[in-house]
């Protein structure tokens, strides 16, 4: 994913070195389509439940499988995970086995009792919840949910935090939301959640409001860069975009406050199982072009060392990716996300990188 982390308070940071050779450590794992929402953003093309879904006991062979190959955190999203009924067993499996779980979710199906549960049978360390907008009209259209929900997922936010998860809100940037993303943050400061993260956006199957492929959509966030360093609480800028350290914006911001860049995961340290048991190097990539192996059977370790995707994604440049372009040993070689909806080619060039389009635009004379 794009992401771009506003962080007011400590926690939940790594120093690791993303581009460092590293086994197999950290999964995506969408455990279902199903969804009670219809966002007419979504890179998983969520609504029903796929019929090869993984059943709750291969659901929990993979658990096993995961910890043979050394997988130490899961992230887990969906559609929407809590439509599974069998969720918390899935994950106190996990946490059995020593395996730390972040839950993506809407928060509409969350309850004091199900946290309870999640704080004392799992490893569950934190929650991302989608909030698109604090306007409860637009809530309702960018999630394809009724607008009364909006003051549900408020509540259920508090029982999270209550409950002593680590809690980030999430909006997706889009031309709609962007006026709400400087109170959201003022929201963030009142209700002490610590992290606001800002999807840029990626342009895998349902896009409907979203930014025009060629918008810098990235350089429309100075004001609420702005704002969030005169906040009376911030800590640092986190982005995992592999770019990142080359946009203008990004470079603006790291002169007023502490700028992380994490690049990508995807096929360095990561693979993703679809709720059906496919694997992809990239969350944002259920694709045919980009499937590697089948949970269900392939052994995961051999996968992600040796399937030629993940191989190209770790080195880019010996694949004939950005090979042209001195950032390629610092940036990775762009999105593949990205390129691959915007080319058609996941080894194509990513034409939202700001390095690409200078140097296209020079060629042109533009
Ligand atoms: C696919 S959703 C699934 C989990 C859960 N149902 C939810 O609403 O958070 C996971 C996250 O991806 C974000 N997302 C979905 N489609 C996106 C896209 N095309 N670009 C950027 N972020 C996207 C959502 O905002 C959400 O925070």
């Amino acid at each position: 994913m794009l992401d771009i982390k506003l962080k007011l308070k400590p926690g939940h940071s790594t120093e690791r070195d993303w581009m460092a050779p590293s086994p197999l450590r950290t999964l995506f794992w969408n455990l279902t389509y199903s969804c009670n929402f219809d966002c007419g953003i979504c890179f998983t093309d969520s609504g029903a439940a796929h019929r090869r879904e993984l059943d709750t006991r291969e659901a929990l062979d993979l658990v096993r499988k995961f910890h043979e190959a050394g997988v130490l955190d899961v992230l887990i999203s969906g559609g929407e995970p809590f439509r599974r009924q069998d969720l918390i067993s899935i994950l106190a499996e996990m946490g059995r086995l020593g395996i730390t779980t972040r839950i993506a979710s809407n928060g509409s199906l969350l309850n004091k009792d199900i946290l309870t549960r999640l704080r004392r049978e799992t490893l569950t360390k934190s929650f991302q919840i989608s909030l698109d907008t604090l306007d409860p009209r637009l809530y309702g259209l960018m999630h394809g949910a009724p607008p009364e929900m909006l003051p549900v997922v408020l509540e259920n936010l508090r029982l999270i935090q209550a409950a002593g998860f680590h809690t980030t809100v999430s909006v997706r940037l889009a031309e709609s939301t962007l006026p709400g993303i400087i109170p959201l943050l003022d929201r963030a400061l009142h209700e002490g959640w610590p992290t606001l993260t800002v999807h840029c956006p990626v342009y895998t199957k349902r896009v409907r409001g979203a930014f025009a492929k060629n918008q810098d959509a990235i350089s429309a966030l100075a004001p609420v860069f702005e704002h969030f360093c005169d906040l009376p609480q911030r800590w640092l800028v986190e982005t995992y975009i592999p770019w990142a350290p080359y946009h203008p914006a990004m470079l603006r911001l790291a002169r007023m406050v502490r700028v992380v860049h994490r690049g990508c995961h995807a096929g360095r340290d990561r693979l993703t199982v679809n709720p059906t048991g496919l694997l992809s190097p990239c969350v944002c990539l259920d694709v045919p072009e980009a499937y590697v192996g089948d949970a269900r059977t392939d052994d995961l370790g051999e996968v992600f060392s040796k399937a030629p995707l993940c191989e190209k994604m770790r080195h880019p440049a010996r694949h004939g990716i950005c090979n042209d372009c001195a950032n390629v040993a610092s940036c990775g070689g762009g999105c593949r996300a990205q390129a691959f909806t915007i080319t058609g080619r996941i080894d194509g060039p990513d034409k939202s990188c700001p390095v690409w389009n200078g140097r296209a635009a020079k060629k042109e004379g533009r």
